[in-house]
């Protein structure tokens, strides 16, 4: 054990402190805000990252999940490197994207075509407004608490309370950021995740208004339940009957295995929204579907598509580059290490719980997980969402964490990388042990 967090005289401290006169809250995200003070990374290797104190993490964060091989890759670094000389960014077509999108729609079975745009944020909105497109309608099913970015309807509900939240089977569409036009709820409907009854219902009422249902099949902020195939059937069915498409957002659930988490619940949607891994390490969203609802996203008359897309930096040989090189190194086995110690750290926290006679459990795949400081099945956000008192300890567990050596969510998500080695893990579950006794006492 050996890192000293917080620490008034820390070098991070200190750059939080400079950071807040000209940045608000000290930084650009306010997912690396860790309270009294963020800490400031300098290097990263494998699976381990070092801050500019020279404290070192276990990172089982990842970059909220986008970093799968490990930090500082060498092949993406040599690919990147080449590319560097080449120039970064063109008003010209480069072929490193037409390679990604070439392996790309290779392994996932739904996307016929893709198109790239720099952000998860706006590959969903993108989406969103692809599937308003193809059915020349306006409306939207999503799911209650389920994260899909910043655009102002895909992040409906995403911070519901019991004092807001309304009846289980009709949650209220609650606006996320101050001053969202209240229009918001004519066009978002929200649901619960695994709710069938309440889905099907929802895809009927909406009926002739729906364009999409929003999904992602494990959604993190929602608890990372594990999907029921008939919620999932249930969408895909009625998204069908009503002529509405269904958009599966895998901005995180490509990383559970070769084909995305469509090919593992056999779900097949009309549009995928992808980012993170994708881009090995860089800026990235991508679109991908079917040809004939990709095709808004193609030019008919002069320039101008029904969705027009694009941007300064889409597609740039940079991220492009990257991105090959990094998906290039994932095959059937890396999947299957993920699995393996994603699966050693579920079954160590689950037997670590069960030792201190502790009411937590885990849930999670592949290579993720998702700690609960309680005993509530999680089947939807209403059951993962934390009372003050959970939150609290959840915090506390973050807070003991970071002193012995492992970077981890204050929420309870954990995403580890291909460089974690088996002592690692042995690493991650002695710091979780030793930490539990303390906030446990
Ligand atoms: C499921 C999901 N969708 C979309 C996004 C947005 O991606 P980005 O942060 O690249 O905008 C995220 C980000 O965490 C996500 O988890």
């Amino acid at each position: 054990m050996g890192n000293n967090y917080p620490s008034a005289t820390s070098r991070s401290a200190e750059l939080y402190q400079r950071g807040r006169s000209v940045i608000p809250d000290g930084v650009s995200r306010s997912t690396v805000i860790i309270r009294p003070h963020p800490i400031y990374v300098d290097h990263g290797e494998g699976a381990w990252v070092t801050d500019v104190d020279g404290n070192r993490y276990l990172d089982c964060n990842n970059n909220f999940t986008s970093i799968i091989l490990g930090h500082a890759d060498p092949e993406i670094e040599n690919a990147v490197r080449k590319q560097l000389s080449s120039g970064t960014a063109f008003s010209m077509a480069t072929e490193a994207e037409i390679q990604l999108a070439e392996l790309l729609c290779s392994r996932i079975s739904s996307c016929q075509q893709i198109r790239f745009c720099n952000s998860g944020t706006e590959a969903v909105m993108g989406s969103i407004k692809a599937a308003r497109a193809f059915t020349n309608r306006p409306a939207i099913i999503k799911i209650e608490g389920s994260y899909h970015g910043t655009y102002d309807h895909a992040e409906a509900s995403l911070g519901s309370d019991p004092s807001n939240w309304g009846a289980a089977d009709r949650p209220v569409t609650i606006p996320y950021s101050t001053g969202t036009p209240g229009s918001l709820a004519d066009e978002v409907v929200v649901v619960q995740f695994n709710d069938i009854v309440g889905v099907t219902e929802a895809i009927q009422r909406v009926g002739s208004r729906l364009a999409a249902v929003l999904l992602d099949p494990m959604p993190s902020r929602v608890g990372m339940p594990a999907i029921e195939p008939l919620f999932a059937e249930a969408i895909r069915t009625g998204t069908r009957d009503v002529g509405a498409l269904l958009i599966l957002d895998e901005v995180i659930s490509f990383r559970l295995g070769i084909g995305g988490a469509q090919l593992i619940h056999n779900i097949e949607p009309d549009l995928t929204a992808l980012a993170k891994i994708i881009g090995g390490g860089f800026p990235v969203g991508a679109i991908g579907g079917r040809s004939d609802v990709m095709d808004v996203f193609a030019a008919v008359k002069g320039n101008r598509a029904a969705v027009p897309s694009g941007g300064t930096y889409t597609a740039n040989p940079i991220t492009m580059t990257a991105g090959f090189a990094c998906m290039g190194q994932l095959d059937e086995s890396s999947f299957d290490r993920l699995d393996q110690i994603g699966t050693q750290v579920r079954e160590g926290l689950t037997d670590l719980f069960e030792t201190r006679s502790l009411n937590w459990h885990v849930t999670g795949a592949g290579s993720l997980f998702r700690i609960h400081p309680h005993q509530r099945t999680v089947n939807s956000y209403r059951d993962a969402h934390l009372d003050s008192d959970e939150v609290a300890l959840m915090e506390l567990l973050q807070r003991q964490l970071l002193e012995r050596e492992v970077y981890f969510s204050g929420y309870g998500m954990g995403c580890l990388n291909l460089a974690t080695s088996d002592r690692d893990i042995e690493h991650l579950l002695e710091a979780i042990g030793h930490a539990l006794t303390i906030v446990d006492s």
